[in-house]
């Protein structure tokens, strides 16, 4: 009996471990959550995230994307900064493991500031102090300001075998139906893509595009043989806006219409019909593309949100209390 208990828990537990994150539980989420017992926390995180910015330029891109590679497995819970003793983690899946130090170490640094304020010391959460982060990566790069939805919970698991991340390989069917899985629509995946207007990408994300995609401006195509050149392209990187590379704007999806999107993911939005106009209309219109990308960051932050039932308020974001 106890042996078929034991199993039955087992079971659960395993379960548990693959099953995607509950699309959407917004519902808790409040701007203002912390507004009793951490007043600051908004101009802390800031100053933190302004300080490691003006350190390094990769800060901003690898924070922004650290979010979206955390809500995207097991929801917005921070599991992606676990480390477990085995190895077995997000980060060091084969996904995860282009991860940045930069934007580990901007969050890290973000809850080291928090934690020193007596009030707010082991009260706020390590998922919402990184989408605070990656809110402030993107206005300290010159893109919009927008209000964070806050009282994420933290998870206590992580495994490398749960985190499925979308490929730079991938078309716009492959991109739906990833973003779907989150609750998300083709509307908000294209105004997300528009976080590759900060950032770089290795040379192996996109090298085999070169001079094979028909789709690729010729003197872009030049450009990138130089950032890549041949096998012995390893640890070659070109950035992903090659316009604007530091700046938060909307000049990816102008180079999408020049053929100058670097992974075929990009490029995809451009070339199908479906995604077009859209792509089209952040081109010209910055400001819409501001809006919607504030309000798809909203809407990623609600995926699989945690509470207190399922979750803690971690002390250390590397590791379960
Ligand atoms: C639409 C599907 C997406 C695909 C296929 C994709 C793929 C990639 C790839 C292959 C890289 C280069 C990684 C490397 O060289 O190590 C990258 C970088 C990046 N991604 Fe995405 N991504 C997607 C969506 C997103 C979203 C939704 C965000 C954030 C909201 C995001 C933010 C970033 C940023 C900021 C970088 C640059 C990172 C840096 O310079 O450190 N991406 N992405």
């Amino acid at each position: 009996m106890r042996r078929l208990r034991f199993l039955l828990a087992a079971f659960f537990l395993l379960a548990l471990d693959v099953l995607p994150p509950p699309p959407m539980a917004g519902a808790q989420l409040a701007p203002d959550y912390y507004a009793v017992v951490c007043p600051d926390l908004e101009g802390i995180v800031r100053d933190a995230v302004r300080m490691a910015v003006a350190h390094s330029p990769v800060a901003a891109p690898a924070t922004l994307r650290l979010f979206f590679h955390d809500c995207a497995v097991r929801g917005c819970d921070a599991s992606i900064m676990l480390i477990n003793p085995d190895g077995d983690d997000e980060w060091r899946s084969l996904d995860g493991i282009t991860l940045k130090p930069e934007g580990f170490n901007t969050v890290m640094s973000a809850k080291a500031a928090v934690d020193s304020d007596p009030q707010c010391r082991y009260m706020v959460s390590c998922a919402d102090i990184l989408a605070l982060a990656a809110r402030d990566a993107v206005f300290l790069s010159g893109g919009p300001d927008y209000q964070v939805e806050l009282g994420r919970y933290d998870g206590r698991v992580s495994t490398e075998a749960s985190v499925l991340i979308p490929h730079g390989s991938f078309d716009l069917d492959q991109l739906n139906g990833f973003f779907s899985g989150l609750g998300l629509s083709q509307a908000d995946m294209i105004a997300l893509s528009g976080a590759h207007t900060i950032g770089a990408a290795s040379c192996g994300f996109f090298g085999y595009r070169v001079g094979a995609d028909a789709a690729m401006d010729p003197a872009f195509a030049d450009q990138l043989r130089g950032s890549c050149p041949g096998a012995a392209a390893a640890g070659g990187f070109a950035f992903l806006d090659a316009a604007t590379p530091l700046r938060f704007d909307n000049e990816y999806y102008r180079n999408l219409r020049a053929g100058r999107g670097l992974l075929a993911s990009d490029q995809a939005l451009y070339a199908d019909a479906r995604s077009r106009g859209a792509v089209d209309r952040y081109a010209a219109d910055q400001g819409a593309f501001f809006g919607d990308f504030a309000a798809a960051m909203t809407r990623l932050g609600r995926v699989g949100v945690r509470t207190a039932d399922d979750g803690e308020v971690r002390r250390d974001c590397r590791f379960p209390n």
